[in-house]
């Protein structure tokens, strides 16, 4: 580091310039206040100043207000004597890093310069790291195929326009990821982004969750609260499973797509409502409207841009693409590197039943084992992909005929999925989530309809 010592004491100048250059500082050095603090107005590349407090022409005070003008990162180190412990509390203040109390030995200064060495390199890591995290999460979303391109373009079309838009997609084919797109591309993008996922929230508190209510509206309703609409003003809503809300508040929501306003539950006033709405769903809605589980005129209104995000086993050329992403995203670029030739082949080939997620679960995984072959086992039978779970393993070797419905075998499987992840997590539906890597309320809606 670079260390300007003002002393006007010559041994102890002399001293301790010659201790910090044994450690390998460079330092330069002031007899006195006005010479500290013109050297300091010349260069301000010092990451390290350390000032005696009483100093003839301008005392260590100025020298620690010159210092910090000059370069808010350097710190500052002043010495003093116990008669005037309360003037360095002071410069603390000021934004000293510590001071030192006379008599000096190399050890207290030793120890300041190391601790302020470790934290200047955590610090400038930390920025780093900061900068890598924004260029990624500006990075727009992933995937050169013909369908994400073609999707790309769509979006930017849709985003600019406060249309309501209904995204389609297996789980973990980035349908959240995509509505935040959305929202970063609209007019909205400094408002709020909000989530809400219905099937998470129990069916009892849902109305007053999503609209907010009045005090008193209901027994128990001690105070107003804001539903989860009123927070989403002037932003975005976005409602995750939306097959998953209540056929009785359906009606409720058609009237905020058309009219635009709402009243909270137990309200009176009506409440005028700016925001976009998109809705995610994994379920065929159409289907639903069919079986009248879902209202035909909402689905309508959600329905007027659908955006359909294709599974990654039918844009298979995204995979490397989208491999290489999640290795640069955790700072892997070393092992990205080292990477067997066969790789992205073996990555191709396997069928990603959990999509866009489960591959970079996979890759997260690969970094924190090393272990590359990992690629090679996935389209092995018997493979495990999913810490015990076989996902790639095909129904037991029995006569083709004796095979259950394709339905009916993935219903035993998801079954025995959650019911391995209960017990790991000793019936915790949180951390069961968490381990499936779920979100909570889809593991809720799933449990919930096993057990019919
Ligand atoms: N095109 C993409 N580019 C980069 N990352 C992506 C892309 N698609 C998905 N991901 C990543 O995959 C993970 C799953 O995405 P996301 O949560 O959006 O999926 P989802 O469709 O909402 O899943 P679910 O239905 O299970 O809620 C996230 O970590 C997301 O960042
Ligand atoms: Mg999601």
């Amino acid at each position: 580091m670079k260390i300007l010592i003002v002393e006007d004491e010559n041994i102890t100048r002399k001293t301790l310039s010659d201790l910090l250059r044994k450690e390998g500082h460079s330092t330069e050095t002031a007899a006195e206040g006005e010479a500290g603090i013109r050297l300091l107005q010349q260069d301000a590349g010092f990451d390290v100043v350390i000032t005696d407090l009483r100093l003839p022409r301008r005392d260590g005070m100025q020298v620690l207000k010159a210092a910090k003008s000059a370069n808010p990162d350097c710190e500052v180190i002043v010495i003093t004597a116990y008669a005037s412990v309360e003037t360095a509390v002071q410069a603390l203040k000021q934004g000293a890093y510590d001071y030192v109390t006379k008599p000096l030995t190399p050890e207290k200064f030793l120890i300041l310069i190391r601790n302020i060495d470790g934290f200047r390199k955590v610090r400038s890591e930390n920025e780093q790291l900061k900068k890598r995290l924004d260029e990624i999460e500006n990075k727009p979303m992933i995937g050169s195929s013909p369908v994400m391109r073609k999707l790309a373009e769509t979006m930017r079309n849709v985003a600019v326009h406060d249309y309501t838009v209904l995204i389609q997609g297996e789980s973990g084919t980035g349908k959240e990821v995509t509505a935040k797109t959305l929202h970063r591309f609209s007019r909205r993008s400094s408002g709020p982004f909000v989530a809400v996922n219905c099937a998470a929230i129990p069916e009892t508190l849902l109305e007053s969750e999503l609209f907010g209510h009045e005090e008193g509206a209901f027994s128990g309703a001690a105070g107003r609260h804001t539903g989860y609409f009123e927070r989403a003003n002037g932003g975005t809503l976005f409602i995750d499973d939306i097959d998953d809300f209540p056929l009785h508040l359906q009606v409720k929501l058609l009237r905020i797509l058309q009219e635009r306003q709402f009243y909270r539950v137990g309200g009176t006033e009506s409440i005028a409502l700016d925001v976009r709405i998109i809705g995610a769903t994994k379920v065929d809605l159409q289907q639903m409207v069919k079986e009248k589980k879902f209202r035909e005129d909402l689905y309508y209104r959600l329905h007027i841009i659908p955006l359909r995000l294709p599974p990654l086993r039918e844009r298979k050329e995204d995979i490397p693409e989208l491999a290489q992403h999640f290795f640069e995203k955790r700072g892997a670029e070393l092992l990205l590197r080292e990477l067997p030739e066969a790789f992205f082949d073996q990555l191709c080939d396997y069928n990603w039943p959990g999509n866009v997620r489960q591959l970079e679960n996979l890759i997260e995984r690969i970094i924190a084992t090393g272990d590359t072959g990992i690629a090679a086992r996935l389209t092995a039978p018997e493979t495990d992909t999913a810490g015990g779970i076989a996902l790639n393993q095909p129904p037991h070797k029995k006569a083709a005929e004796s095979y259950p419905s394709y339905e009916t075998y993935m219903n035993e499987r998801e079954k025995e999925i959650l019911s391995w992840a209960l017990e790991q997590t000793g019936h915790n539906i949180s951390r069961a989530a968490a381990l499936l890597d779920l979100p909570r309320g889809t593991l809720r809606s799933k449990l919930e309809r096993h057990k019919n």
